[in-house]
């Protein structure tokens, strides 16, 4: 790779280990993909943050890195933790957990990472625009950056975000070309798409098919759709597949302003939604845990889960996952929810929180990304459907 002088100077170590270390991590990684030189960011967002994903080898990595030196250099901010870092006793956390979650934390803190604990930074500082290279982790929030911001990055791993972090630039290769962000697979939507649910059961289907292709969408029945709908399209293809971009015609910016589409893109047509929704369901009917709010919920979202339970008490328990400076944002709507019984989460998610220690059997939700994952990474069954269903089952304990 082409390095200038000052990266070369980062790599044999003139800037210390902990730049070193970072710099050998970006050199590996640009010769692997074929990248001709490193392009500098504007930002990142780093993901591998909660203790049962990472452990005691995970902690002892990052606490060696910090201990080296290592700084960001560039506004960066950290992914969900794996405990509400106020409110972790209330929800049943382990005191032992959340210890090892609390130096985790501080060993980015130490890093000069701001920790925002969150998936959706860009509604809460971290809000790099359209053109911007940047090096972000979280898949959902990559998604949304590429798509709906025309933001470029790669799907980082945690490792490869925080190296860019350190050293401010990251290889120049994959979403950071133009080419490489022009659509292959091209998807008519014929069916009207009347719920948020009905966009991850939507992201679902194309990102079990997308395979390494950037789609493109056409909406026929559906015009000016929400940036909540995008999020939850976007995170479940990325959760179903590998899906890191994708367009939509008349609504993305990149739609909008340049021919996305390959001559030669594959095309398909769909239908309904049933394939989507047969497979991110089980046949439970008793609902123990409700959990919505991945990505975490934005203020509209937060109104109407507060509408929907006004006046109710909850059965389940129930998770509604925020940033913590949307739930500060939103002290009223968080009153309201929480008349109800159920809790307003932050710094964490249905996910990445120990829930399998929690004793539930089935959760419902919303959200498709939550809804993939659950089975494998909390030993849980799903029911899959819209908000209302969702709230109704908090209440009944029962889906109908
Ligand atoms: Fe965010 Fe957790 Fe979903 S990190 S995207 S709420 S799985």
């Amino acid at each position: 790779m082409n390095l200038t002088n000052e990266e070369q100077d980062m790599l044999v170590g003139k800037h210390g280990e902990g730049i070193q270390k970072a710099m050998e991590i970006l050199v590996a990684l640009g010769q692997i993909y074929g990248a001709r030189d490193m392009i500098p960011i504007t930002s990142s967002q780093v993901s591998g943050v909660s203790y049962k994903n990472l452990g005691d080898a995970g902690l002892e990595f990052l606490q060696d890195w910090a201990a080296k030196g290592a700084r960001v250099i560039v506004p960066t901010t950290l992914n969900p933790a794996g405990v509400d870092i106020e409110n972790w006793k209330a929800l049943g956390i382990s005191a032992e957990f959340a210890k090892k979650q609390k130096e985790l934390i501080d060993a980015y803190v130490a890093m000069g990472i701001t920790p925002t604990c969150t998936c959706a930074p860009y509604m809460t500082g971290n809000a790099p625009k359209f053109g911007d290279h940047i090096a972000w982790s979280e898949s959902s929030a990559v998604s949304y950056e590429n798509s709906v911001m025309g933001a470029r990055t790669n799907r980082e791993g945690g490792p490869s975000a925080l190296a860019a972090a350190i050293t401010g630039c990251t290889p120049r290769y994959g979403l950071h070309l133009d080419t490489n962000r022009k659509a292959s697979l091209v998807i008519e939507v014929e069916c009207e798409l009347k719920d948020h649910a009905d966009y991850g059961a939507l992201g679902y289907i194309i990102g079990k098919k997308a395979g390494p292709n950037v789609p493109y969408f056409y909406f026929r029945k559906n015009k000016n759709i929400r940036s909540d709908c995008l999020r939850t399209l976007g995170a479940t293809m990325a959760a179903a597949g590998s899906v890191a971009l994708y367009h939509v015609d008349g609504v993305t910016p990149e739609a909008k302003r340049y021919n996305m589409v390959f001559s030669y893109a594959e095309r398909i047509t769909v239908k309904d939604l049933s394939e989507g929704y047969e497979a991110l369901n089980s046949d439970s009917q008793d609902i123990d845990f409700v959990a919505v709010g991945c990505p975490h919920a934005s203020l509209d979202e937060l109104g109407e889960i507060a509408a929907l339970l006004k006046g109710k008490k909850v059965k389940a328990t129930v998770w509604i996952t925020t940033a913590r400076k949307i739930r500060e944002k939103a002290a009223p709507l968080v009153e309201e929810i929480e008349k109800s019984g159920a809790h307003v989460v932050s710094d964490t998610c249905m996910i990445v929180a120990p829930i399998e220690e929690l004793g539930f059997k089935t959760m419902a939700t919303n959200a498709g990304k939550a809804a993939c994952y659950a089975p494998s990474h909390c030993k849980l069954s799903t029911r899959y459907g819209p908000l209302k269903k969702c709230i109704d089952a908090a209440v009944s304990g029962r889906w109908e």
